[in-house]
């Protein structure tokens, strides 16, 4: 076996390797097409950059790569840990090969915590992990609403009084898009991350736009409801639900964050609720929204089993100093 930084030659193998692995480990979730794949590579998200190393075997097939997410202007000391190895090459070895190279190049460019997620439905990740030294720093859960459930529940969620609705699809007003960053750089603080080392992500007007233009060179659409206080024309609330445009029928629903100055009226559930709407409402081929949230993230769980999401798996995110 030997380990090279990823050539163009490789990418096509690699998103083969990335599908079978995403087909095997979260057998219920569209894998990434391969347009978006390719996108992730070439088109880095916003603030970050990324390395791909390429395990190929002796018979020259890749069999396993490692992507290294590098965050550029926060959480310097962090290095994004994805290690992925084909489902039928498991096993050999390839793993802990592919992860001494990535300690080996997070100690070169000085960065010292490793953090990556793990599904717990597989022995794999878990294993390998704990067998590489790492700790669990923060337990997820990814839930699924059925959108017939989210039909059935009929909610009639009209917005608070002092509050208007606001909406758009893939790009924000621009008289908006400074208190869209601003929410945006609080949710890593906001959002509970458990003992994991993630600081708040510097996010400004220019790097919300960066991100809406990776969003679309991934080919998804993003849908956005927000909620804007009328006495001081301030956007205090947000989320979005990001479309993939192959695979149709399924979407996820990301970012939701309400200003803490403005908790206790609703406006999580909301706009939850009438973004699901929208999105719906040029998408009718919508039927199922995944999401992920801290386990302990008791607001957002509790919204989000009001509007009927269903418990699908438990995540792990690890992390471990080197
Ligand atoms: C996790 C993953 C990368 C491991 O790849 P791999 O090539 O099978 O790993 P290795 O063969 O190098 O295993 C190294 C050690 O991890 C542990 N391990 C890995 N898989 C295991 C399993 N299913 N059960 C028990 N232990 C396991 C063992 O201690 C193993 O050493 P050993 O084989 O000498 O006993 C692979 O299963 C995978 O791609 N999973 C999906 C993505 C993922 O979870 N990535 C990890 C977090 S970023």
């Amino acid at each position: 076996m030997d380990i090279s930084a990823l050539s163009t030659a490789d990418e096509e193998a690699v998103y083969l390797v990335a599908k079978a692995s995403a087909e095997a480990d979260t057998p219920d979730v569209p894998p990434w097409s391969r347009a978006a794949f390719l996108a992730r590579i070439h088109d880095p998200w916003p603030g970050h950059n990324f390395e791909f190393h390429v395990a190929h075997d002796d018979d020259g097939q890749v069999a396993g790569y490692v992507e290294l997410g590098l965050p550029q202007l926060d959480n310097l000391s962090n290095v994004n840990l994805q290690v992925t190895v084909h489902p039928d090459r498991r096993r050999k070895g390839i793993g802990r090969a592919l992860y001494t190279l990535a300690v080996e190049r997070a100690r070169a460019l000085g960065r010292s915590h490793l953090i990556g997620p793990t599904v717990d439905r597989r022995p794999d990740g878990p294993a390998f992990a704990t067998a590489m030294g790492a700790k669990a720093g923060l337990a997820e859960l990814r839930s699924r609403l059925d959108v017939a459930d989210f039909d059935a529940l009929n909610l009639d969620v009209p917005i608070a009084d002092g509050y208007r609705l606001v909406q758009w699809t893939d790009h924000a007003p621009d008289d908006l898009i400074d208190d869209v960053a601003l929410l945006d750089s609080s949710l890593m603080t906001e959002a509970p991350s458990g003992d994991l080392n993630w600081e708040a992500e510097k996010i400004d007007a220019a790097r919300v736009r960066e991100s809406e233009a990776a969003i679309i060179a991934r080919n998804r659409t993003g849908y956005s409801s927000a909620a804007v206080h009328i006495g001081t024309g301030r956007l205090i609330a947000w989320t979005q639900i990001t479309c993939p445009n192959d695979d149709r029928w399924q979407a996820w629903q990301q970012i939701t964050i309400v200003d803490p100055a403005h908790r206790g009226h609703g406006l999580g559930l909301t706009i939850k609720v009438a973004n699901l709407r929208y999105a719906r409402s040029t998408r009718p081929e919508l039927r199922a929204i995944d999401t992920f949230n801290a386990a302990d993230n008791v607001a957002m769980l509790r919204v989000n089993e009001a509007m009927g999401f269903r418990r699908r798996e438990t995540w792990s995110q690890w992390q471990v100093t080197v």
